[in-house]
C-alpha cells in the first residue's frame, strides 16, 4: 500500500528518497513520485509503474535539493495515472499522503467556492489545497497544517513541504503510521522504518493525532490536544532483522517459503522448555488473564484470518472453551455481543492493517478481559496498543503473499492453545509433552515437505491454462484449503475457491469437469475416510484431482488423480506442515505463468486503509 519517504538534509536527497521508495516497493503500489525544493522552486517528477521508472526519469535530469518528499501510490480514489500520483501540489506546497480523507468531497466543494481548481481525482489533492488555503492567513506551513487537520475526517499519514520554508517538513498522523528517522544534522520521515535503514536506525513514532515540525537540527511534536510533547526515540533492531535481499532465491516469496524451517525455531526460542509451554511468554499478566478466560474472540484479515480459523479448532479441541473468529472489516461495523470473560485476540503480520487496528481500538470499550496481539512487527501500532503481545519472529516478510508470517502465527497460536490449556488445567502433562515435542519437530517436517518441490513443479504445469481451481479440506484442514486457494489466486490470478469437502454435494459438484482442478488436503486423521468418499464424488464426475496426502494413507496415482505424498505428522501440527506444499504450488504456477510473484497486481502487503 502507499509509501511515504521524506528528508531534510544539507546534501541532495533525491537518491535517498528513491532508495527509500524502492525499499517500500514490497508493500504494493501502482505509481510513484518525488518532489524536492531546488533553490526555492518545487521540482516534481511522477510516473506510473515501478520505482525504477521514476528513478530513470529522475536520472535523466539533475534534481538537487536538501528538502524533499516521495511516494508510492496504491490507488483508492482515481485510477493509477501521472495526474493522480503524489506528490500533489498547490501553490508553494507539496504533500504525500497515505490513507483516505473521507470528507474530501465536502472540503473540495468549499475550496472550489474559494476559487481553487483541481487536477486529479484524488482525495489527497484536497489536503494540499486546504493547507494552501489556510496559508493565506496563517504565518507558516506548520500553522496552516494545524488549522487544516481540524477539518479532516478519515485516516492519514502525510508529509508537507513549502518552497518558502526550505529545510522544514511537517508530518501528521491519524490512522496511518508514520515515523521520523533521526539523523546527524539531517532528519527523515517515512511510513515504514525499513525505508530509512540506509540512513538511520533511530526512530520516533508519531502517535495518533500528532503533528511534527522537522528541520535538520530540530524535531518538535504536538499531540492531538495541541500541546507540545516529547516522543521516545528508539533504536530499532527490527529493521535490520530479516535480510532484505533475495540471496540465492529468485523471489522473496520463494526465500520466505524456504525460511520457514529457520524462523519457526526462532519463534519457539524461550517459549517452550523441557516439554512444557511457558504461559509467561504471552506477558506478565498472561497467567492471571488466561485463568479467567472462558471465551476467545479472534479478529484478523486475509491470511491472518485463516490462522485464526485454525486456532479456533485447536482452542475448542484442546482447551474446551469457545473461540469465535471474525474478519476485522466486518467486526468493526456490526453490533457484537461480548460474552463475559472473553479475551480479544488480533492476529496481524504487519500490525498496521487498518481494519484490525480499528477493531482492536473498538474492543477497548466493549468489556473484554484484555487484548492479546499475535504480530510480527514489534513497533507496530497493534503491538503498541495491545495489553499482551506475542511476537512471531518471522523476520521481515517482503512477498505480498504471506507465507512464513502465517506459519509462525500458527506456531504462536498453538503455543497460546497449550499455554491457556495448561493454566486452566485442561491439558494434562502428557498431552503437553506430546504437543511441545510435535511443535519442536515442525522444522524437520517442513524440510521433508520442501524436498517435494520438484514433484510440485510438475503438477503446476497442469494449472497454467486453467481459469478456476477448487481446494477441499475437512475439519482443521478447511482453513488450510482456504489459505491454499488464497495463495493461488493472489499470485497466479487463477480464480480459486475453497470448500469444506462435506459441502461438495450442496453446490460445487455442479462445477466439476476436466477444466476444474480439485486440490484435496488429506493428512491421515479421523476424517480421512469421509474425505475419501468426497474424492470419489469428484472422480465419479470426471474431475481432475491433486491429493496432498500423508504417505501412509494408501492413495495411489490413478487416471485423473495425482498424489503428492507428504510426511505423516502428528495431527496437531498438520495444518502447519500441509500449508507449505500449497504455498509451493501457488509459487510455481505463478512462475510458469510469469506473474509478478512478489508484488501481484492490485494487492498490497500492508493494508493501511480500510
Ligand atoms: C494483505 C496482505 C496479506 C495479509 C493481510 C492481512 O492483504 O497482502 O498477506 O494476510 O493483508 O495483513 P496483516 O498484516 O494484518 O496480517
Amino acid at each position: 500500500m502507499c509509501g511515504i519517504v521524506g528528508a531534510v538534509a544539507q546534501r541532495d536527497v533525491s537518491q535517498i528518497l528513491l532508495e527509500g521508495l524502492s525499499r517500500l516497493e514490497y508493500r504494493g503500489y501502482d505509481s510513484a513520485g518525488i518532489a524536492v525544493i531546488d533553490n526555492g522552486k518545487l521540482r516534481r517528477i511522477r510516473t506510473v509503474g515501478k520505482v525504477r521508472e521514476l528513478a530513470s526519469e529522475v536520472n535523466k535530469t539533475v534534481l538537487p535539493g536538501g528538502t524533499g518528499i516521495a511516494h508510492t501510490r496504491w490507488a483508492t480514489h482515481g485510477v493509477p495515472s501521472v495526474a493522480n500520483a503524489h506528490p500533489h501540489v498547490s501553490g508553494d506546497i507539496a504533500v504525500v499522503h497515505n490513507g483516505i480523507i473521507e470528507n474530501y468531497a465536502e472540503i473540495k466543494d468549499k475550496l472550489v467556492g474559494e476559487g481553487f481548481s483541481f487536477e486529479s481525482d484524488t482525495d489527497t489533492e484536497v489536503l494540499v489545497k486546504l493547507v494552501d488555503y489556510y496559508l493565506r492567513t496563517e504565518k507558516d506551513l506548520l500553522s496552516a497544517v494545524k488549522t487544516a487537520v481540524r477539518e479532516l475526517k478519515g485516516a492519514y499519514g502525510a508529509a508537507f513541504i513549502n518552497t518558502k520554508e526550505p529545510g522544514h517538513l511537517v508530518l501528521i498522523r491519524s490512522g496511518s503510521p508514520v515515523v521520523i528517522g533521526v539523523g546527524l544534522g539531517e532528519n527523515f520521515v517515512a511510513s515504514d522504518p525499513l525505508a530509512l535503514m540506509p540512513v538511520t536506525h533511530r526512530f520516533i513514532y508519531l502517535e495518533e493525532g500528532d503533528i511534527a515540525d522537522i528541520s535538520r537540527f530540530d524535531i518538535s511534536i504536538w499531540d492531538s490536544q495541541g500541546n507540545k510533547t516529547e516522543r521516545t526515540t528508539i533504536n530499532s533492531d527490527y529493521v535490520s532483522v530479516g535480510d532484505a535481499s533475495k540471496g540465492k532465491y529468485h523471489h522473496f516469496m520463494e526465500k520466505e517459503i524456504y525460511e520457514q524451517s529457520v524462523v519457526i525455531p526462532d519463534t519457539l526460542e524461550g517459549r517452550v522448555n523441557n516439554g512444557c509451554f511457558l504461559p509467561d511468554s504471552f506477558g506478565a499478566r498472561a497467567t492471571e488473564l488466561f485463568k479467567k478466560t472462558e471465551h476467545v474472540k479472534i479478529v484478523a484479515c486475509g491470511t491472518s484470518f485463516h490462522a485464526g480459523m485454525i486456532a479456533k479448532s485447536w482452542i475448542e479441541e484442546y482447551v474446551g472453551i469457545t473461540a469465535d473468529v471474525e474478519i476485522a472489516s466486518e467486526y468493526r461495523y456490526r453490533k457484537t455481543v461480548v460474552q463475559p470473560d472473553t479475551l480479544f485476540i488480533t492476529i496481524s503480520q504487519s500490525g498496521e492493517t487498518a481494519d484490525t487496528l480499528a477493531a482492536l481500538r473498538l474492543s477497548k470499550n466493549q468489556g473484554y478481559l484484555g487484548s492479546l496481539a499475535i504480530c510480527n512487527v514489534p513497533e507496530s501500532s497493534i503491538v503498541r496498543e495491545s495489553e499482551m503481545v506475542f511476537l512471531t519472529r518471522a523476520g521481515r516478510e517482503i512477498g505480498v503473499a504471506s507465507t512464513k508470517a502465517f506459519t509462525t502465527q500458527l506456531v504462536a497460536l498453538l503455543l497460546f492453545t497449550g499455554s491457556i490449556g495448561k493454566v486452566k488445567n485442561r491439558i494434562d502433562s502428557e498431552t503437553e509433552r506430546v504437543m511441545v515435542s510435535s511443535v519442536e519437530r515442525i522444522p524437520e517436517y517442513i524440510n521433508e515437505v520442501l524436498k517435494q518441490d520438484n514433484g510440485i513443479v510438475k503438477i503446476s504445469l497442469d494449472f497454467v491454462n486453467k481459469r478456476n481451481a477448487l481446494f477441499l479440506g475437512r475439519g482443521v484442514m478447511c482453513p488450510v484449503a482456504m489459505e491454499g486457494a488464497l495463495k493461488l489466486k493472489e499470485i497466479s490470478y487463477i480464480h480459486a475457491e475453497s470448500y469444506a469437502a462435506g459441502e461438495l454435494k450442496h453446490g460445487p459438484l455442479a462445477l466439476i469437469d476436466s477444466e476444474m482442478p480439485v486440490i484435496v488436503i488429506a493428512p491421515r486423521n479421523d476424517l480421512l475416510e469421509k474425505l475419501r468418499s468426497n474424492i470419489q464424488e469428484v472422480r465419479a464426475r470426471g474431475g481432475v484431482l491433486y491429493v496432498f496426502a500423508s504417505d501412509n494413507c494408501g492413495f495411489q496415482d490413478a487416471g485423473n488423480m495425482k498424489i503428492i505424498s507428504l510426511p505423516t505428522v502428528p495431527d496437531v501440527i498438520s495444518p502447519i506442515i500441509y500449508t507449505v506444499p500449497l504455498q509451493l504450488l501457488a509459487y510455481h504456477v505463478a512462475i510458469i505463468k510469469g506473474t509478478d510473484v512478489d508484488q501481484p497486481r492490485n494487492l498490497a502487503k500492508s493494508v493501511t486503509v480500510e
